[in-house]
């Protein structure tokens, strides 16, 4: 078995929730929305990592956490870094070395254009990286940007270098975001949904691009996405996330072939078949309860067409079913 390069251990992020005059008053106690709630996984070198799940189960808290865009309540993130040539814990890094860092680690956003700035040239934009951490400016920072514009398929370099951000395609725009993300040739991505702003057909290149690039580059991907299809396609494993805790983790094709979640199967047949365009027959249609505050049992039994009498009272642990393969459901848990 290869060495992982993370491991995330424990992680939690609760976000207070603010308290009006009145409860504060009344000395009602303090709100936590549980964004990441107790959750572990590691990744791999090269591999691609999926993080699934519907809006607001804490898939970009996670991401930001684990580049240290944002420091957790509690947990540890155990990365393995080749520019400190130690093992560090992001969690409790400094500032000082968090910024080492993150030339190794890096972030693309969903929404390519309020990632950009919108007065700047994009090749600066794409350079200017370069010139924070003392690497390179003028003709030679110019140099290296042609060429990673040359890699994501901004050709001729030259042609778009100069142009500001509203004179690119959305598809263009993504481009540049990701040059970016390269240009410090770093070894692990966080991609946040990096195609749901985009149309379907520029989505598959950008996907595409994605893929040659991490062969090219020999990087490591944690892929957040809410499709459960893409992360299939595309991920070597993949962590469905529910409510801040990771429900199922497995290999992709584990969990095309059997989904063990009550969940995972209802996102599996959410999907909409390609072929007939025909809309899926989902069996339920309320949404996820409340992220704030305490729930008790299973976070997933108000909606779940399986549940037992246990699931609303406690929550179950995540058992490893099959060799690698997690879930986090009574149903798996022997008694
Ligand atoms: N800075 C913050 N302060 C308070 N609550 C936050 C903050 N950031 C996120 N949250 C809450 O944490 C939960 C998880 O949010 P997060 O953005 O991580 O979800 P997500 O899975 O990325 O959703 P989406 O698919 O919509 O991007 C949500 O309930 C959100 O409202
Ligand atoms: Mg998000």
């Amino acid at each position: 078995m290869p060495e992982p390069i993370l491991h995330v251990q424990d992680l939690k992020k609760y976000f207070p929730v603010e308290r009006s005059l009145i409860d504060r008053l009344l000395g009602k106690s303090r709100l936590y929305v549980k964004a990441v709630d107790d959750v572990s996984f590691e990744v791999y070198e090269n591999e691609i990592f999926g993080i699934v799940g519907e809006s607001g189960c804490g898939k970009s808290t996670l991401g930001r956490l684990i580049i240290g865009l944002i420091r957790p309540t509690s947990g540890s993130i155990i990365y393995r870094s080749s520019l400190l040539k130690r093992t560090v814990d992001i969690a409790k890094l400094r500032e000082k070395e968090l910024r080492v860092l993150r030339r190794e680690l890096q972030i693309i956003f969903q929404d390519p254009y309020s990632a950009l700035n919108p007065k700047m040239k994009i090749g600066d934009f794409i350079g200017h990286p370069l010139e924070i951490h003392g690497i390179a400016k003028g003709e030679e920072k110019r140099e290296l940007v042609m060429k990673i514009m040359e890699k994501v398929g901004l050709v001729p370099p030259e042609e778009y270098y100069d142009r500001y951000p509203r004179e690119l395609s959305g598809g263009q725009r993504q481009r540049v975001v990701i040059a970016r993300a390269l240009i410090l040739n770093p070894r692990l991505i966080v991609a946040d949904e990096p195609t749901s702003n985009l149309d379907v057909s520029i989505q598959a290149r950008i996907i595409a691009l994605l893929l040659r690039l991490r062969d090219e580059m020999k990087l490591t991907y944690i892929f957040i996405t809410h499709s459960i299809a893409l992360a299939q396609n595309i991920c070597n494993r993949i962590a469905v996330m529910y409510l801040g805790k990771i429900v199922e983790l497995g290999d992709s094709q584990a969990i095309i072939d059997e989904p063990l979640h009550p969940y995972t199967r209802l996102l599996m047949s959410s999907v909409i078949d390609p072929d007939t365009c025909k809309l899926p027959r989902v069996r339920e249609v309320s949404e996820p309860p409340s992220p704030i505050g305490e729930i008790k049992g299973c976070r997933f039994a108000s909606r779940c067409p399986e549940k037992l009498d246990i699931c609303l009272k406690e929550e179950p642990p995540l058992v490893e079913v099959y060799l690698g393969h997690y879930v986090r459901c009574w149903h798996y848990v022997r008694r």
